[in-house]
């Protein structure tokens, strides 16, 4: 499994935005999409099928290389907080598609539970699936969905999980279940506590996106 922490100073930015209990409800959202941003570009580097072909620019023809539509890459947002980092894929990515997953852990058992799944029941051969959750903490969402995409004909390398703040137990778990899968992530903490939250994180991303 690669996990990539990719050690740029606008991400580390962002993580302190969101990291400070001080922040605003819309502050936090904002900077949760910015490092949205700069995660899924870091992501998508050498990911994206491309077409060639010639362009008339002013000048001269050129040799050029597009996006190629035919293929769009696939956003997953787990809900809710994942719908924040999640929120300009589509500026970063030419063409893309998006399926929703609402997933809730239980704040006693810890297990999560699935309340929303709109995934196709099969994915294109080929496909190229971003799977966004802010939070990898005990691990159980991320594990869980990834087997949802698994289920519907998904390979490890072709998804990749982008995260805001990722902990040791969660990446554990992808790496024993999932080898081969890539993550990109903002941080890494060192601690996940009995009630199930990242520490020092930055608390509950859905409360502090959606109120
Ligand atoms: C949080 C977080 C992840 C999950 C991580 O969501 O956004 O989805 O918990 O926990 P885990 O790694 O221990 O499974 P939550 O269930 O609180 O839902 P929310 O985004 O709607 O607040």
């Amino acid at each position: 499994m690669l996990v990539m922490v990719p050690p740029h100073p606008l991400i580390k930015h962002w993580i302190s935005v969101l990291r400070n209990e001080q922040t605003p409800c819309a502050i936090f959202r904002s900077a949760m999409a910015e490092l949205g941003r700069l995660l899924i570009y870091e992501a998508s580097r050498d990911w994206l099928p491309t077409i060639s072909g010639e362009i008339q620019s002013p000048m001269g023809v050129a040799t050029v290389e597009f996006i190629d539509p035919r293929e769009p890459v696939m956003i997953v947002p787990i809900l809710r907080a994942g719908l924040a980092l999640a929120e300009h894929a589509s500026s970063v990515l030419p063409a893309t598609k998006t399926y929703h997953l609402g997933m809730r852990r239980d704040e006693t058992t810890l297990q999560p539970s699935i309340y929303l799944n709109n995934l196709p029941d099969k994915f294109p051969e080929g496909s190229r699936v971003l799977v966004v959750d802010p939070m990898l903490a005990t691990g159980g969402t991320i594990v869980k969905a990834i087997d949802l995409l698994k289920d519907r004909g998904l390979n490890n390398k072709q998804i990749k999980i982008i995260s805001a703040i990722a902990s040791p137990p969660a990446l554990q778990k992808l790496s024993t279940k999932f080898p081969g899968i890539h993550v990109y992530t903002g941080m890494i903490d060192p601690v996940v506590n009995e009630h199930g939250f990242i520490i020092p994180g930055l608390g509950d991303a859905g409360d502090r996106c959606f109120g």
